[in-house]
Parts: structure tokens; sequence; C-alpha cells
């Protein structure tokens, strides 16, 4: 079986330039580059919606000299990859609050969203997003409306809402948690922990996951 939809933790960015005795902002930069290919890799494997964890709201507490590095990737990704993901067939989507980012890459990010809307597929980047955040906001906002909520009406008021359930999460980078990504949305995908440093995780390592994937049985609470 392949997942409808896949989300991934691209972490290891710092240790890998770290490794090379490179500033971490050359780990975000190899980063970017292969976070490139794996979602060329990812929607070329038949994958309808792929969320990729960018930056949390946590992130936001790192030094400003790499919170610009990022900023100056961010601006480059919208700017060099909406016509190719237009073209592609791919709607771009931003989880996370774009307030707490500087004002022309929320403007960017929209813009982004605007020219590739309508896209059979869906790639959802999360960007000062945190899950717990996301629950505190579609609760605030159930609470305005002042109707209780179900299941259903909440997961659409989430900021994944109108996407596939989430079958595959993967993190790279050695780390085995889930540091505040879809909190909600993660109740039953199945888990995949990398040990490669995302500028290392290939379309090969892709592969493993999805085969270890395939092979996982899905009970959702049955038997
Ligand atoms: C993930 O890589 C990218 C972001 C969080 C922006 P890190 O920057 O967390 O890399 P490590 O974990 O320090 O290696
Ligand atoms: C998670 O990685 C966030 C992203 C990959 C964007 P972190 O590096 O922020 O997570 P922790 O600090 O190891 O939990
Ligand atoms: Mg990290």
């Amino acid at each position: 079986m392949i997942p409808r939809h896949i989300a991934v933790i691209m972490d290891g960015n710092g240790r890998w330039a770290k490794k090379r005795l490179l500033p971490r902002i050359a780990g975000h930069r190899a980063g970017m580059k292969r976070m490139i290919s794996l979602t060329d890799d990812i929607f070329s494997r038949g994958i309808v919606c792929c969320t990729l964890f960018a930056l949390s709201t946590e992130n936001l507490a790192r030094p400003q000299e790499e919170l610009e590095g990022l900023y100056g990737l961010f601006r480059e990704y919208f700017t060099g990859q909406t016509a190719r993901l237009k073209s592609q067939g791919v709607s771009l989507k931003i989880l996370g609050d774009l307030t707490l980012l500087p004002a022309d890459i929320a403007r960017l990010a929209r813009t982004s969203e605007e020219e590739t809307a309508g896209g059979e597929k869906t790639l959802a980047i999360a960007l000062g997003y945190g899950g717990r955040q996301d629950i505190v906001r579609a609760c605030n906002e159930a609470v305005k409306k002042g109707e209780p909520v179900t299941l259903e009406s909440f997961a659409e008021t989430l900021s994944t809402g109108g996407m596939p359930a989430l079958d595959l999460l993967i993190r790279t980078g050695k780390e085995k948690r889930i540091s505040n990504f879809l909190l909600f949305e993660a109740a039953y995908a199945e888990l995949c922990f990398s040990e490669k440093l995302f500028p290392d995780f290939t379309g090969k390592d892709l592969t493993h996951a999805l085969e270890a994937y395939a092979k996982r049985d899905r009970r959702f609470g049955r038997i």
C-alpha cells in the first residue's frame, strides 16, 4: 500500500554542517536542496499529499543569525519553486502562523499558495508551526462559533483540514520524538525514524521507509 499522506520532520541540518566544519546555514542550504529532490521523489511515487516540517514555533527562539539565514532560504524557495510546483500539478499550502515570520515571507508564501491553487497534489510546508498551538487556535475558533465540536469538525478546523489522514510520519536525524509536529493528525500514523541527517536522506531511504510502511499491519484499535 502506498500512503496517501506522508509527513517528514526534516531534522539534522545543523549536525550535517557541523560534521563538515561548515556553518549551520550550509546545512540548511543542503537541506533545502534535499527537500526539493525529496518532494519530487514523493510525488513521483503516487503519494498525493506531503507535509514537511521546515520551522517550528520553538525554532523561532534560535539565534537571529540562523533565523535570518533560514528566512533567506525560504525566500529563495518560494521565488524559485512556485512555477515548478504549479507545472507539476502541486498546490502549495502553508501550515503555521505566518505572522511570526517577516512580512515579506508571509506575502511570498501567500502568493505561492494562490499561484499553485487547484493542483491535484498537495505540498504542505509547516513554517512557524506548532501542533499544540494549532490545536489551541482551532479550540478558540470553536469557542467563537459557540458550537460543540465533533472529531470531524475539529479536524477540519486544524491547519491540515481538508487534507487526507496522515498515514506515515518520517523523522530524519536520529532523534525519536515528535517535537510538536502534527500532534492530533499523527494519532494513527505509522512512524519511521531514520538515522540519516536530513541532507543525506535519499530517494533510496524513502524507498526503505515506504517498504517498511507497506509491511505494517494498521489495525486502528481493532483486531
Ligand atoms: C532541522 O535541522 C531544520 C530546522 C529545525 C530549521 P536542525 O537545524 O534542527 O539540525 P540539528 O538538529 O541541529 O542537526
Ligand atoms: C523539529 O526539529 C523541527 C523541524 C525539523 C523543523 P528540532 O531540531 O527543532 O527538534 P528538537 O529540538 O530536536 O526536539
Ligand atoms: Mg534539530
